[in-house]
């Protein structure tokens, strides 16, 4: 009985660092996979000594506002990105972090390689797909927020809140090809997508199928999107036209039809009918 127990409280302890690192870390690091927002973190330790990292990690913004050139130029390199820090993060816990990225340094293929990029050629499905994810027409498997509602991109200008990010008919160049734009998605780094997709990732397939979309849209020009905008406008226009008509002419019907016995109603039996009923 004490020997189960012993072991039991053992293994407990040795899974608590990897558990805590595939939930706070996996997404923007590989360990031997390359980059994704943040560096590849094989061989960390023989980059850095251990104290300067335990102390990143308790905190990266304040070691790069310190004015620490090395930090600089990582968050250069990051695009801007600083680092957060993860939740419940103290020196004991950075400690055994380090520790179990150097130990999975040395290994061939570490448990934390990365998530697999998939490398399949794109096909006319996969672009219709991408899409109709971009769209919303196909609903995000894990519950995140249509891409168009704050992108445009050449052939669906945006309107209202679909202006709230940047046009993303060329993001494919921008983000320099498939291997970085994929690993980009797996981990949105912006203040106004982190919140949306960090509990609700893409899936695989729905990365591979956007960046199918994106690969496609990067032929285009952003100018086809003022273009189609103009048209998209237009056409919305005299859609509306047509929608206020018809729309005058139903509300007017249903005025004199229900809405003025309902208000003659209302009017004679006075405004404290409502009280009375439910006190
Ligand atoms: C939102 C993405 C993100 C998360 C989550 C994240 N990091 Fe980072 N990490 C970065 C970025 C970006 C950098 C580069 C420095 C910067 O820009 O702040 C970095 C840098 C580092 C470095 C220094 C790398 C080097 O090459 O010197 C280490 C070590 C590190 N992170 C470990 C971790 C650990 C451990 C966790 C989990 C507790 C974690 N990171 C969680 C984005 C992230
Ligand atoms: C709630 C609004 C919102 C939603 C939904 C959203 N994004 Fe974004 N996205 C943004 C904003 C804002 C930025 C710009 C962030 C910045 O400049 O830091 C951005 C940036 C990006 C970038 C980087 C662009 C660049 O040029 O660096 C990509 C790629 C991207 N979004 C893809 C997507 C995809 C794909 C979806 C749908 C799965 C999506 N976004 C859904 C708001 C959103």
């Amino acid at each position: 009985m004490l020997l189960v127990l012993v072991a039991g409280t053992s293994s407990v302890r040795a899974q608590d660092t990897p558990d805590y690192y595939r939930q706070n870390c996996l997404n923007c690091h590989t360990i031997g996979g390359g980059r994704l927002t943040g560096p590849d973190l094989k061989d960390v330790t023989k980059r850095r000594d251990t104290e300067w990292l335990i102390n990143f990690l308790q905190n990266p913004k304040s070691v790069v506002d310190s004015g620490d050139p090395y930090a600089a130029k990582l968050v250069e390199e990051s695009r801007g990105v600083v680092m957060p820090i993860a939740p419940g993060m103290t020196r004991y816990r950075a400690e055994q972090l380090i520790r179990l990225i150097e130990a999975e340094s040395k290994l061939e293929k570490s448990q934390f390689q990365g998530v697999k990029i998939s490398n399949r050629p794109f096909t006319d499905a996969d672009r219709k797909n991408g899409e109709a994810i971009f769209v919303g027409i196909r609903r995000l498997k894990n519950g995140g927020t249509a891409c168009s509602a704050c992108h445009s991109i050449y052939n669906l200008p945006a309107l209202g809140g679909g202006r709230l990010g940047p046009d993303l008919t060329r993001v494919y160049e921008r983000l320099k090809g498939r291997q970085a734009l994929s690993a980009w998605l797996m981990a949105p780094a912006t203040e106004t997508m982190q919140p949306i997709f960090r509990n609700r990732p893409l899936e695989a397939e729905e990365i591979h199928a956007l960046a199918a979309y994106f690969e496609e849209a990067a032929r285009h020009s952003e100018s086809d999107a003022s273009t189609a905008r103009i048209t998209f406008l237009l056409t919305g226009l005299a859609i509306a036209t047509g929608v206020i008509f018809v729309f005058d002419a139903v509300w007017k019907e249903r005025f004199r039809g229900v809405r003025r016995p309902l208000v003659e109603d209302s009017v004679s039996r006075g405004p404290d009918s409502h009280r009375e009923k439910t006190s």
